[in-house]
């Protein structure tokens, strides 16, 4: 019997692909719920989701399909009123026109990350991507044998990634593909519709495909945000429910594709997943009736831009990159600590505020920076600024 357990505990070792990065915002939540256990009041400011539920048309479309329909496997690529109400949104949204043939719908973007990475990548290959930027980027990457190549970003580039960087990398060892997000996560930075049509332009000159991260469309306030989509068909784009439309549990996103990767996507889509949960396709099709609804979350979210880009810095908190987009304020906390992860545990415990340190996003200069997510109730925001100004000038 012992043999056969010491045989069985050599068969379970977990691979060396598996071996990623844990996500300290996890950690931070944790450590919150522990301290609102003892009876404290924590604002949550580290979780990147909306507080608000989602729309109210995709709880009925959702509530009324369960009465009436069967909710049984839809087609791989997804649900054709869906795909056709996600292409009619790029006519509405960016004035384009988008054959619904292109539109892959997936398990939040987090699946389309994967089905691009895998539809387009093989291991080994090179794929840049901005530092700081979202973890799973470089930790998918890294599950498939690919190399993260990291870019990175700062104030004197407006914190995007630039055309000569991106060839700079290329002539070091040839790039196989390029990431670009905008709005980006932690930074909350945005790049200029010309900026989005140079990179595209220039990487897919040179032969690099480019993926384009959409999820904090709609959620633009320096500027609109601009698509890949109306760059180049060759573009993958990438986009979500979970954001814009408030809708993080549902699991639900779409991919819009060039013409040749429909039908590998489709495969690896029957294998890895068959379909997208089909309850949360009708609703995600309902949701796009909700515009003003969700206008009305957005217009929330520029009034918490507006409290905490005037009150941080009165506060002490007077270094952080441009508020242009997303739910994110991305703060530089050098004068008062060179360690964001003990920091943000201080000010957890002492002030009463959950933020992000910035190593989750950035393993070199995250040490510096704080992610605050503003997605929560004005009054909640009111109440952060409140506190970290009490607990900085203690
Ligand atoms: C930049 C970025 N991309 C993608 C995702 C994944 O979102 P989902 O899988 O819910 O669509 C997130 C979530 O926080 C994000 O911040």
């Amino acid at each position: 019997m012992a043999g056969m357990f010491e045989t069985a505990q050599r068969l379970i070792t977990a691979s060396r692909r598996s071996d990623v990065a844990p996500f300290i915002v996890m950690d931070v939540m944790a450590a919150a719920a522990r301290l609102e256990k003892q009876g404290r009041r924590i604002v949550h400011m580290e979780v990147g989701q909306p507080a608000a539920a989602a729309p109210s048309t995709a709880i009925a479309a959702a509530r009324a399909a369960l009465e009436t329909a069967r909710i049984a496997y839809t087609e791989a690529l997804g649900i054709g009123s869906l795909r056709a109400r996600i292409a009619r949104h790029y006519g509405e949204t960016y004035g384009i026109e988008l054959d619904p043939a292109r539109v892959v719908v997936t398990t939040g973007s987090s699946a389309g990350f994967l089905l691009a990475f895998l539809a387009l990548f093989e291991p080994g290959d090179r794929v840049a991507i901005a530092r700081p930027g979202y973890p799973p980027y470089r930790n998918i990457l890294t599950a498939l044998g690919c190399e993260p190549v990291l870019l990175e970003i700062s104030a004197e580039t407006r914190w995007s990634v630039t055309l000569d960087q991106l060839l700079a990398a290329h002539a070091r060892a040839p790039l196989r593909g390029v990431l670009i997000a905008s709005p980006a996560n932690p930074t909350g930075t945005m790049l200029t519709a010309r900026a989005v049509a140079d990179l595209v332009t220039a990487a897919e000159a040179e032969g690099i495909p480019v993926i384009s991260d959409e999820i904090y469309h709609g959620l633009d306030y320096a500027f609109p945000a601009e698509t890949a989509a109306r760059v180049s068909d060759r573009a993958v784009v990438i986009n979500s429910f979970s954001k814009y439309f408030c809708m993080t549990g549902w699991r639900v996103g779409w991919m819009v594709v060039p013409p040749e990767l429909v039908r590998p996507i489709e495969r690896l889509q029957q294998n890895l997943a068959i379909s997208v949960p089909t309850l949360s396709q009708i609703a995600a099709e309902a949701a796009f009736d909700a515009r003003a609804e969700l206008e009305a979350i957005k217009h929330g979210y520029e009034e918490n831009r507006r409290i905490l880009s005037e009150g941080l810095p009165k506060a002490g908190l007077d270094k952080f990159l441009p508020v242009d987009g997303a739910f994110y304020l991305y703060a530089d906390i050098s004068r008062f600590s060179n360690d964001s992860l003990a920091f943000a545990n201080a000010m957890l415990e002492e002030a009463g505020v959950a933020a992000t340190p910035g190593i989750d996003f950035d393993p070199v200069h995250g040490k510096h920076f704080l992610r605050f997510c503003y997605a929560g109730a004005t009054d909640e925001i009111r109440e952060a600024v409140r506190r970290i100004g009490k607990w900085l000038n203690r």
